[in-house]
């Protein structure tokens, strides 16, 4: 259960956690009218540090801009919000939520006149897909539900609307006794699953779908591609049919939520040795050296807490 935190960043001030509230009028709880993101702060021996702030705040603007939402705030002002609202809350690690979203004014489905609210949120968080799957690996399904075609919803875009989606896929999943589940496009290949994005090994070489398959442009997955390339990993952003994940050497999810986790089944046939593969392990002990800290910060991924500092007045 999600433990409330002291304080929560709105349109530029900090207010109590109680007091985050919006009227079930709001625009977005009818249709859905909100653009969000997820970011972990982690604790280094530095202090804390956010993970790729700036391109999770740039996501945030992109994700509004394709909904014509105007935020009135930078990628800095928002990194700023980001690193207050985890000062004001006291904490060493913690999932960061920002949301942008249309909140009370008009009833109807055209939203110009509606206000556009900002919120920072941060809470204390563990591993998504519980302690285990980090090291033993998660069994998981093909869904009987496509992900959102290109041309109904933006997959770009980190919109509310899109997780009406992601949760069917993950309820089914759930209710068939599997971790998460995996959904095709439109055509029938391989997309990503409900909250993160997919890798699938095979021959030596990581293969990952492209954005024109209606994937979230995870910025997890946009690190281990990086990733992959520092370690001379061959990397290549193709289309992937579904029975490829079957004859897979290794499979693995990675996103904000999961970090980098194993797949050790699919339908439940299993995948390569049925337990993490060595690449998938390669890459995420380099993540999370990086990420804690512990290896150079060669890609300057992190924003440490204790550096950003509070802007100063005009004309001090
Ligand atoms: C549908 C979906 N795909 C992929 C991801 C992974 O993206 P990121 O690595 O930016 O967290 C997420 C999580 O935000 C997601 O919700």
């Amino acid at each position: 259960m999600l433990q409330p935190t002291e304080k929560i960043w709105h349109n530029g001030q900090l207010i109590d956690w109680k007091d985050a509230q919006i009227h079930v009028l709001s625009h977005v709880v009818s249709y859905g009218s909100s653009v969000f993101e997820g970011i972990r702060c982690y604790e280094t021996q530095t202090g804390p540090a956010v993970f790729r702030a700036p391109e999770h705040a740039r996501r945030l603007l992109d994700s509004a801009k394709i909904y014509r939402m105007d935020v009135p705030y930078t990628i800095e002002q928002l990194t700023q919000a980001m690193v207050e609202t985890i000062r004001a809350n006291n904490l060493k690690s913690c999932y960061i939520r920002p949301i942008v979203l249309r909140g009370y004014g008009d009833v109807g489905v055209l939203p110009f006149t509606n206000p556009i609210e900002t919120f920072v949120a941060v809470w204390e968080w563990g591993k998504y897909l519980g302690e285990d799957a980090l090291s033993q690996g998660v069994d998981v399904c093909v869904s009987s539900w496509a992900r959102i075609a290109p041309n109904t919803l933006p997959a770009l875009a980190k919109a509310g609307a899109n997780y009406m989606n992601s949760q069917l896929i993950r309820m089914e999943a759930s209710k068939n006794g599997y971790a998460e589940g995996i959904a095709l496009d439109n055509n029938g290949f391989v997309s990503e699953g409900s909250g993160e994005n997919i890798f699938v090994v095979r021959d030596g070489k990581i293969h990952t779908p492209p954005l024109g398959a209606s994937v979230l442009p995870g910025i997890t997955r946009d690190s281990i591609i990086k990733i992959a390339g520092q370690l001379g990993i061959p990397m290549v952003e193709t289309i992937i049919p579904r029975e490829l994940l079957y004859i897979a050497d290794e499979l693995f999810f990675c996103g904000t939520a999961v970090e980098v986790t194993p797949i050790r089944s699919v339908d439940r046939i299993e995948i390569g040795s049925g337990r993490r593969g060595p690449i998938t392990e390669r890459l995420q002990k380099r993540f999370f050296e990086i990420v804690q800290g512990s290896a150079k910060d060669e890609f300057g991924w992190l924003t440490p807490v204790s550096a950003v500092t509070e802007p100063q007045p005009v004309g001090a």
